[in-house]
């Protein structure tokens, strides 16, 4: 595991980005995991910087999400859909059809998680994987539990996930009560694995996640086991470490 020790969120976000700016160059029809949330929004609006400059191509850039509300639209402003459109899709040179991300409408969970797991087989697993970190250590929407969920599968949302993201919705009631997610498994297999978290409120959760035991309770901390990880966190995060 590495760190990189970030002064602020937006010297975070260029780190991040530079590191994903570099995967692409290197090899030009990566295959990116995306995530959503306010931590990589940063990140996103650097790359699209360095895309407007010319010096960047996302033409050939596969990408698959982390995870999507059940019950909304692709159309819906609230769905992950939208949120990846609205901060990096519709400002960079990817084909919408080159984008996956789990479909919150498919009312089937089985043939929804099968489906995208095989989605991210297809296209040969992931190259490098962009994290967010919840407030109680999930990753993707894989909240903590008595044990460490592989695939594709549908989660219900913690009351701490809902209270965390009740920011991005106009009242609480709204805010949808599950997610498909991928699981730990797909996350695991990415070649590379990037993490962004910024702000003194994640310093308890980014101390246990990567100092303290791997354990399904705090599912970011898987993370120590893998290969290629690197965790880009600014000052404020890294404080109680
Ligand atoms: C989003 C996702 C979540 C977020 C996490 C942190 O696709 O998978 O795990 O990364 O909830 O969210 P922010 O960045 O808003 O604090």
């Amino acid at each position: 595991m590495k760190i990189i020790h970030a002064r602020d969120y937006d010297h975070m976000s260029r780190q991040a980005a530079n590191i994903i700016s570099a995967q692409v160059i290197l090899k030009p029809n990566s295959v990116l995991g995306l995530a959503t949330g306010a931590s990589p929004i940063g990140t996103y609006r650097q790359l699209i910087e360095w895309y407007r400059k010319g010096d960047l191509d996302f033409g050939q850039v596969r990408t698959v999400n982390l995870d999507e509300y059940v019950g909304l639209a692709p159309e819906d402003e609230q769905s992950y859909a939208c949120f990846m459109r609205r901060n990096f899709f519709d400002s960079v040179n990817i084909y919408p059809s080159n984008t996956y991300i789990p479909y919150g409408l498919n009312p089937n969970a089985e043939d929804e998680c099968s489906r995208y797991d095989a989605v991210i087989r297809a296209l040969g697993g992931i190259d490098l994987q962009l994290l967010g970190l919840g407030p109680n250590g999930h990753i993707g929407f894989n909240e903590p539990a008595d044990f460490f969920t592989k695939g594709t599968h549908m989660v219900s949302l913690s009351e701490a996930t809902i209270q965390a993201n009740k920011r991005f919705f106009e009242k609480e009631e709204d805010v949808p009560r599950f997610a498909y997610t991928m699981g730990i498994c797909d996350i695991m297999q990415a070649e590379r694995v990037v993490m962004v978290v910024s702000g003194a409120a994640k310093a308890p959760v980014v101390r246990d996640a990567f100092f303290g035991p791997v354990t399904p309770r705090v599912p970011a901390s898987i993370l120590q086991l893998h290969k290629d990880f690197t965790l880009v966190a600014d000052e404020e995060a890294l404080s109680a470490c």
